[in-house]
C-alpha cells in the first residue's frame, strides 16, 4: 500500500478499530488511547520504529503477526492485538498508525 493510497475513510475506520469500536480492537489498552505508549506497548506516534521501516505495509505486517519477542517490553503483542480483524481492518489500523506518526502531512 503506497502512502498516496491512504484515504481519510481508511484512517477513520482504523481509528475505530484502534479504539475498539470496530472489530474488538484492543490496541488502545496497550498503546494508550492517544497511542503515546503505556508500560505494555510502545509509543506509535514518535516516528521511531522497532519493527520494520514505518511504511504502511510494514505496520500492517506487524499488526497482523503481532510481536512474539518484543525488544523493549516484557509482554508480547498477540497477532492483531488478540482481536479477530479482517484484512481491511488490519490495513485500516495500519493507515491510522501511519497517519499518527505523520501529522502535518495529512495523507
Ligand atoms: C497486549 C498488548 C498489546 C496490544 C493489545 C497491541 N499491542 Fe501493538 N505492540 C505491543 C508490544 C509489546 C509491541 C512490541 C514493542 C517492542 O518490541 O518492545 C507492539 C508493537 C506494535 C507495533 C510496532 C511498533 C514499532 O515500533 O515498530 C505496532 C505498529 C503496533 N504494535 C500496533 C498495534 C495495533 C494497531 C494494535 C491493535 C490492533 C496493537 N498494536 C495491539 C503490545 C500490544
Amino acid at each position: 500500500m503506497a502512502s498516496a493510497g491512504i484515504r481519510p475513510a481508511m484512517i477513520a475506520l482504523g481509528d475505530s478499530v484502534y479504539h475498539g469500536q470496530v472489530g474488538g480492537g484492543t490496541c488502545a489498552g496497550c498503546h494508550g488511547s492517544d497511542a503515546r505508549g503505556t508500560p505494555l506497548g510502545p509509543d506509535l506516534t514518535s516516528g521511531r520504529w522497532l519493527w520494520g521501516d514505518g511504511s504502511p505495509d510494514a505496520i500492517a505486517n506487524t499488526i497482523a503477526r503481532g510481536v512474539p519477542a518484543p525488544k523493549e517490553h516484557t509482554g508480547v503483542m498477540p497477532p492483531m492485538g488478540g482481536a479477530q480483524l479482517t484484512p481491511v481492518q488490519v490495513r485500516a489500523a495500519a493507515a491510522y498508525v501511519y497517519a499518527l506518526s505523520h501529522t502535518g502531512a495529512t495523507p
